[in-house]
């Protein structure tokens, strides 16, 4: 008999314990938010889609060595993941103006960037997750310059590693957003990744691919994040059995 018991309610996912207290179970909802959750929309069938792509990017990725939280996947919407110490720093890549990039410094959106850019939000709800620098964040202690050097060569190694997968089924990765944790001495990859995390354009039709078409009205989100399941299930579906 599993001992569950909510540890956390996220915007897009709940946090199980279970009877292992180095696991958590991660279940994805059918929620979508926009504006840091000022607005929220229960969409049926989004909480699938986005387990099935994160299950297949995570599994890549740790084929190409990089070490994340998953264990298992259990079911349509629940996933098994090592119990880490999350850093609490949203750690964002951009490798095309868009969002509020193009909106902050008045660049025009689509416009590609020499070298990728990285941000780093603050994760606090209460302050509305602030943008933070690396001097701030290690001032206020929530991470070491060791591990800032670490989280920057890990994600810039995730953003070559993912260019070059979407490139390979027509979509131009524009950012995305990962989360680290701290798990036995190392930092490995959790949370999620997702097209609720990063921008997605497709390649002919330039149309977005990702959670932009639910902030701004642009199309069905389960359809459009389908197409991207469809897509990379035909070129690393077999990854997936992990
Ligand atoms: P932004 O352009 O709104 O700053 O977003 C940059 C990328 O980070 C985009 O792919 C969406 C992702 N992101 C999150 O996953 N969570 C967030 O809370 C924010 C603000 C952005």
């Amino acid at each position: 008999m599993m001992s569950e018991t909510l540890l956390y309610s996220g915007k897009a996912k709940d946090l199980f314990s279970t009877d292992d207290p180095e696991v958590l179970k991660m279940i994805y909802k059918d929620q979508a938010t926009a504006l840091n959750g000022k607005r929220k929309e229960q969409i049926t069938g989004k909480g699938e889609v986005n387990y099935e792509i994160s299950k297949l990017i995570f599994a890549y990725l740790s084929q190409q060595g990089i070490e994340t939280h998953l264990i298992k996947n259990v079911s349509e919407t629940e996933q098994l993941v090592k119990k880490v110490t999350i850093i609490p720093l949203e750690v964002v890549l951009r490798n095309v103006v868009a969002g509020s990039f193009a909106r902050k410094f008045g660049q025009p959106l689509g416009q590609r960037l020499e070298q990728p850019i990285i941000e780093y939000y603050y994760k606090n709800d209460a302050l509305d997750d602030p943008a933070i620098n690396i001097s701030q964040a290690t001032a206020l202690k929530l991470v070491t310059p060791t591990e800032v050097a670490t989280i920057e060569a890990m994600t810039k190694q995730i953003n070559t590693l993912l260019i070059k997968l979407f490139n390979e089924i027509g979509i131009d990765l524009i950012d995305f957003k990962l989360e680290f944790g701290r798990y036995q001495g190392r930092l490995i990859l959790a949370d999620e990744f997702s097209p609720d995390n990063c921008r997605l354009w497709d390649q002919k039709t330039h149309s977005s691919l990702d959670k932009d078409v639910f902030r701004q009205n642009k199309g069905d989100l389960v359809t459009v994040y389908e197409t991207v399941l469809q897509r990379l299930t035909k070129m690393i579906g077999g990854f997936a059995n992990v």
